[in-house]
């Protein structure tokens, strides 16, 4: 696979890219992205990622957007050329080129960027023997200030001070809750438990990002005939499951072990979690946005 970018319609290897110095987002983190994953050839939810993303721009009302169909070509033609079977796949997007906060001051022409490369969130014994997390100082940013339903490029400066604390204390992620005390995600994750045979998550109100592998795994529990509660939960629910687990588009789903220096459940992996994880992987192999092989 040779990692490649589309920077603007243009095609180019990674060290050959540029980025302008006053683009906003590298100013301001004035921009949305996603991360999206190629597996097997097929890009996976291709159309959630995007219809999320077009929802952000709008959000936060970036103008001149170029059209969804053009995006996806051009998502396609770069992993095309990246000649990747799997891969992970970032589309960026700012609102333009300028310095100065006020939009209307800059050259409002959204700069849009596709990315092939690989990216591996945490070790791969960490997947067979369940992840140590603990809870961060740091709570989610309040939907009045920055709402985290929207993928901004720059809410993830709290993410990584709150993945860097985790680290700090010896745990492989952080979990944040919000400004009301609840339960909302981990860094770049979101989190399920399992209880008494039922799955429960933080409901989007609870200030998460609405994840496209969470709404894989609800429709996988909901296929299994497993219910799927979206609640406001507290680290009393996840102290006492039976069984936790992480879910994102870099993460995929890793089984969450240790909260706080408490076992979850037994302390390993859970069996409702290795049936999910086993039927996420066969999916993310079976459906998806099929491009061809170079
Ligand atoms: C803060 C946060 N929460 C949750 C997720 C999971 O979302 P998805 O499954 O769409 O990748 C991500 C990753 O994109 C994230 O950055």
């Amino acid at each position: 696979m040779q990692m490649m970018v589309n920077w603007n319609g243009t095609l180019m290897p990674l060290s050959e890219a540029r980025i302008p110095v006053f683009d906003h987002a590298y100013l301001y983190g004035d921009g949305l992205f996603e991360g999206i994953r190629l597996y097997n050839r097929r890009i996976f939810k291709l159309d959630e990622h995007l219809k999320r993303l077009y929802n952000g721009c709008r959000h936060l009302d970036i103008q001149g957007m170029i059209p969804y169909d053009e995006l996806k070509m051009r998502i396609v033609d770069t992993v095309e050329a990246s000649g990747a079977e799997d891969a992970y796949i970032r589309v960026s997007v700012s609102r333009g080129t300028g310095i100065g906060l006020n939009p209307q001051n800059i050259d409002q022409t959204p700069n849009v960027m596709i990315a092939i490369t690989r990216l591996a969130l945490y070790p791969p014994e960490w997947y067979e023997s369940g992840l140590n997390v603990v809870t961060v100082s740091l709570r989610v940013t309040a939907p009045d200030a920055l709402n985290p339903r929207i993928k901004s490029i720059g809410r993830y400066v709290a993410n990584i001070q709150a993945k860097m604390e985790a680290n700090r204390r010896g745990a492989g992620e952080g979990l944040m809750l919000n400004a009301q005390g609840y339960v909302a995600e981990a860094t770049g994750d979101n989190l399920f438990i399992v209880q008494d045979g039922v799955l429960r998550t933080p409901h989007p109100s609870c200030g998460i990002l609405r994840g496209i592998t969470r709404q894989t795994v609800i429709e996988i529990a909901r296929d299994f005939g497993i219910p799927v509660y979206e609640d406001w939960l507290t680290l009393h629910d996840v102290y006492n499951a039976d069984e936790a687990f992480l879910t994102g588009t870099a993460a995929e789903i890793i089984p969450m072990v240790r909260l706080d220096e408490r076992e979850i459940g037994e302390g390993r992996p859970g069996d409702l979690t290795l049936r999910i994880i086993r039927e996420f992987h066969k999916r993310t192999r079976e459906i998806g946005v099929l491009v061809a092989a170079r």
